[in-house]
């Protein structure tokens, strides 16, 4: 009799209720997923990932003090967000609420601080406002017109308000991620969790949220076994998903079936492969949503000082440059553009939280790519010179930084971007891309054969690595639910 009740659990475990399941893609929303089967006991999981790591765009590593982050850094927001439940009760996260860089001009140098602020409080004033536009870069400009305008009485402020313009751009295309705020949809469906949203991980890196999916912290013995799971340096290059069972091709020539394939790869990868990665091609309604959904650029580059040049009253500071100035940069190093440098999409100087030697800089904008393939010493010569011509510190305190770390996000082939965006072509006759995005495939309506996951899929948290988790859950909940 009990061998009879083995054996049935045997087919039951195994025949019915344990399909085999590949996840492309080993980034938080692909972790997710397998963390979410594996503990209800969906253990036949393969994860290719094409890199040599885990954690995709969430990518800690040791600088300094402790660790520092080339992808997500910031836990947004105290609500509604899966990320803070998970850490809450572990004294990790850190408060910054808000950051005051100070702005520094080309000509004038440090500006006034609380001009400073004030430009940064309109930024945010009229960021928030209602919207109608096209694209939040038409809106921003008019409304940003019309309220410097109450300055016109004193010349000189009025001219330096319309030339920090460009801070005010570089401010809200280094949040959406894009290369323009014409680019941007004036609106659109993501809803900001309540609470701080730049809640740091002091030090501990964002990694730390792996290690809580996989269950290795803070109790290691509780691990799931994720890492077996996971084959590294695997690039998947088609997909056959119109089968019983998906047929999963790598560059290697390997080759895994499955009964269902959670595809987690970056919108900025299918916007570049889907022709060839889905056999057959994804029906129209899938592409036109890859399509019109926006995905660019962010730099970020961290920088560790073996001396430090700045105090504790440092808030890290933008540039702001005067366009004639800007026209006559005798920097000479790394890509130009219609007799513009680089250095003016250098936006912003941040210092890092609990790592007292480690500043970061974000260079956004139209430049990124190019900048991503100059070498390490063009961007340490080019903040360098920055540094002395802004006169953000006297020339001979400032000290060369003898580490650079940063990632080539746009380029490598893997990532294609940072992250996603609304369009206004998203919002052209209202439906939601993320949400057809979200959409499985395959001819077994019941039991669909190809899922999609991945930050862009989130209809109203895509962006973050709080909307990625959710839809690593989501797919996984879907098959579960086939399965009961
Ligand atoms: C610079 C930067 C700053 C950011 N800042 C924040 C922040 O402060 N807060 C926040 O919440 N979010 C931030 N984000 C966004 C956040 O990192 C992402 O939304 C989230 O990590 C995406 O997870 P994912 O699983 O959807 O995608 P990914 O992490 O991209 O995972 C997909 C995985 O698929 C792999 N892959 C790609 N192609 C193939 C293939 N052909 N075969 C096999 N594997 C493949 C990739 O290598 C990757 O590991 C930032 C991102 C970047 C890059
Ligand atoms: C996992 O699934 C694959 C594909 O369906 C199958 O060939 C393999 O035998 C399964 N492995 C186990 C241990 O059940
Ligand atoms: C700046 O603002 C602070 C606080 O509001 C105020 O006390 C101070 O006088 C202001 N400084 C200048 C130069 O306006
Ligand atoms: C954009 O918004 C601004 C301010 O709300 C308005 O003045 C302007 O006419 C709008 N432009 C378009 C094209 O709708
Ligand atoms: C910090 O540095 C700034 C700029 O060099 C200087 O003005 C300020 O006095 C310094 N503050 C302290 C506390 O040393």
């Amino acid at each position: 009799m009990l061998v009879k009740t083995v054996l049935l659990l045997f087919f039951v475990s195994f025949g019915a209720c344990d399909p085999s399941v590949v996840i492309v893609g080993a980034g938080a929303s692909g972790i997710a997923a397998a963390a979410r089967l594996l503990k209800n006991d969906i253990t036949n999981i393969t994860i290719l990932e094409a890199e040599d790591r885990i954690g995709g765009r969430v990518y800690s590593v040791p600088l300094g003090d402790g660790y520092v982050d080339l992808g997500a850094e910031w836990c947004h927001g105290e609500k509604d967000n899966i990320v803070y439940d998970m850490v809450k009760d572990l004294n990790i996260l850190q408060h910054t609420n808000k950051f005051y860089p100070e702005i520094y001009h080309s000509k004038f140098k440090r500006l006034d601080q609380n001009f400073s602020n004030l430009l940064l409080d309109t930024f945010d004033e009229l960021i928030g406002e209602p919207n109608k536009n096209s694209s939040i870069g038409e809106r921003l400009i008019a409304r940003y017109e019309e309220v410097i305008s109450q300055w016109k009485n004193d010349p000189r402020v009025y001219a330096l308000a319309q030339e920090a313009i460009t801070v005010f751009e570089a401010y809200v295309i280094g949040y959406e991620g894009a290369f323009s705020w014409f680019d941007i949809s004036d609106n659109d469906d993501y809803i900001l969790s309540d609470g701080d949203l730049y809640l740091h991980w002091n030090g501990h890196g964002f990694k730390t949220i792996l290690d809580l999916l996989m269950q290795k912290y803070p109790d290691a013995s509780k691990s799931l076994p994720i890492d077996d799971k996971v084959l590294l340096n695997k690039e998947v290059h088609e997909i056959a998903w119109s089968s019983k069972q998906a047929v999963v091709k790598c560059s290697d020539s390997s080759t895994y079936v499955a009964d269902h394939v959670i595809v987690t790869v970056s919108l900025g990868v299918l916007k570049h492969q889907h022709t060839s990665l889905f056999r057959p091609k994804l029906p129209s309604d899938k592409l036109q949503a890859i399509e019109q959904l926006g995905i660019a650029a962010v730099h970020k580059v961290l920088l560790h000082f073996p001396q430090r040049w700045w105090n504790d009253s440092y808030t890290g500071n933008c540039f702001l440059w005067n366009k004639d100035d800007a026209k006559h940069i005798s920097f000479g190093e790394g890509p130009v553009k219609d007799g513009i440098s680089w250095l003016t999409s250098v936006s912003v100087l941040l210092p890092v939280l609990h790592n007292p030697n480690v500043l970061e800089v974000w260079i956004l904008g139209h430049f990124v790519p190019k900048v991503e393939q100059c070498p390490d010493e063009v961007v340490i010569n080019g903040v360098m010179y920055l540094l002395d011509y802004f006169g953000v510190a006297v020339a001979e305190t400032i000290t060369r930084p003898d580490i650079i770390i940063r990632n080539n996000w746009y380029t490598n082939p893997h990532f294609r971007g940072t992250y996603s965006f609304q369009t206004p072509r998203t919002r052209h006759g209202y439906h939601s891309d993320p949400a057809i995005l979200s959409e499985p495939l395959g001819n077994n309506r019941e039991k669909p054969n190809l899922l999609f996951a991945g930050e862009a899929s989130n209809p109203t948290h895509y962006s973050t690595v709080q909307g990625a988790i959710e839809t690593g859950f989501r797919e996984a909940d879907r098959i579960l639910k086939m399965y009961k």
